[in-house]
This record gives C-alpha cells, sequence and structure tokens, in this order.
C-alpha cells in the first residue's frame, strides 16, 4: 500500500476504540522522500483539530528546535505512534499503541528513513526499547536496520521543565550533524 492508501486507512480505522471518539486521524507532515523521520507519541487537540501532527504548543517548540539547528521542518517527515487523539491528552494505552503500529510500520516501510527521532519516552520505549529511560539515554544513537535511530524529549516536557532545553539543543545540534552525514552521502 503506498502512502495516501495508508492515510485513508488510518481514516476509516477502528481497531480501537479511539477510532470513535477522535475528530480527525493525524497521518504525517513533511516531505515523504524524507531522510529523517522524528516520531511523537499521539495527536494532542490542535492535531485532532487539524489533522496534522505537532502543530499545537508542543509542535511550534519543536519547530523552533528544527530551525535553530538547522534543519527545514518541510524536508523531514513528522508522524506519531497512534493516529488518534487519546481522551484528554491522556498517555495511549499499550493496547491502543500495538493496535497502532502497523501503521507505523507501513509508513517506516514507504519512506525509508535513515534516521528516527523518537520525540519521548512513549515513541522511545516502543521503538527503541520496553524499558528505554529517556532521562539517561536521550541522544545516544543506536543503529537498527537501515536507520539510525536516537530519543529526545519530547517537545511537551520541555515546555513543563525548560531545565531540559539545554540538552535538547546538544542533542539536535548532534541530530543535525549526523543528518547533514546522511545528506552528503
Ligand atoms: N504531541 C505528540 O506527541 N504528537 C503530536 O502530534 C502533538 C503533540
Amino acid at each position: 500500500m503506498n502512502l495516501d492508501e495508508l492515510k485513508k486507512g488510518c481514516e476509516a480505522c477502528r481497531k480501537c476504540a479511539l477510532g470513535s471518539s477522535r475528530k480527525n486521524s493525524v497521518f504525517e507532515r513533511g516531505s515523504r522522500q524524507a531522510k529523517l523521520m522524528l516520531v511523537g507519541e499521539a495527536p494532542g487537540g490542535k492535531e485532532d483539530e487539524t489533522g496534522i501532527p505537532f502543530v499545537g504548543a508542543a509542535g511550534q517548540l519543536l519547530d523552533k528546535y528544527l530551525e535553530a539547528v538547522g534543519i527545514d521542518r518541510e524536508e523531514v517527515y513528522i508522524c506519531n505512534i497512534l493516529k488518534c487523539r487519546p481522551p484528554q491528552n491522556r498517555d495511549p494505552l499499550p493496547e491502543e499503541q500495538e493496535a497502532c503500529m502497523d501503521h507505523l510500520r507501513a509508513q517506516v516501510r514507504q519512506v525509508k528513513p535513515r534516521m528516527i527521532v523518537c520525540l519521548g519516552r512513549i515513541a522511545a520505549m516502543r521503538l527503541i526499547s520496553p524499558d528505554y529511560k529517556i532521562t539517561k539515554e536521550h541522544g545516544v544513537f543506536q543503529k537498527k536496520g537501515n536507520f539510525l535511530i536516537t530519543a529526545v524529549y519530547h517537545p511537551s516536557a520541555l515546555l513543563r521543565d525548560p531545565s531540559k532545553k539545554e540538552d535538547m539543543l546538544k542533542d539536535m545540534l548532534r541530530i543535525a550533524e549526523e543528518y547533514k552525514k546522511i545528506k552528503e552521502e
């Protein structure tokens, strides 16, 4: 299935209860040819309204980091583990994540990124390791199949605790460095 078909599949998906409570499914933002994919947790209110990932306050902060380290936001691909908003923005339940993972796996197969950055603990636990500790392991790169993978703090965590912003900038600078190498290959 191509990305348009996958997007339609998400719009029709009722594999978990969130398919009935959300306004819009939230599939992707950015370039389908991207070498860098950023994966968040789940849509929030603004994303549910618009159907576009990371357009609320956390997304605006993410855009500022991308700009600060010289990564064009239009050139990367941004999506989430969950395509539907959990009520009151609660953490996604394990069964909701499980139900949604096939959509993300298919997205990865189609986009074929060379680097994946997990935004926050939930994405890192799902895509890197179930016992991932974001405070200890953020910014560490691992090779997985055809891509490099790492995790950074979720932008919402930075809004709650600005003391994490210094680490975030360091991690994003390192990501930009690796990304530049990949683009030059
Ligand atoms: N937080 C996420 O993890 N994803 C979004 O799309 C918005 C906020």
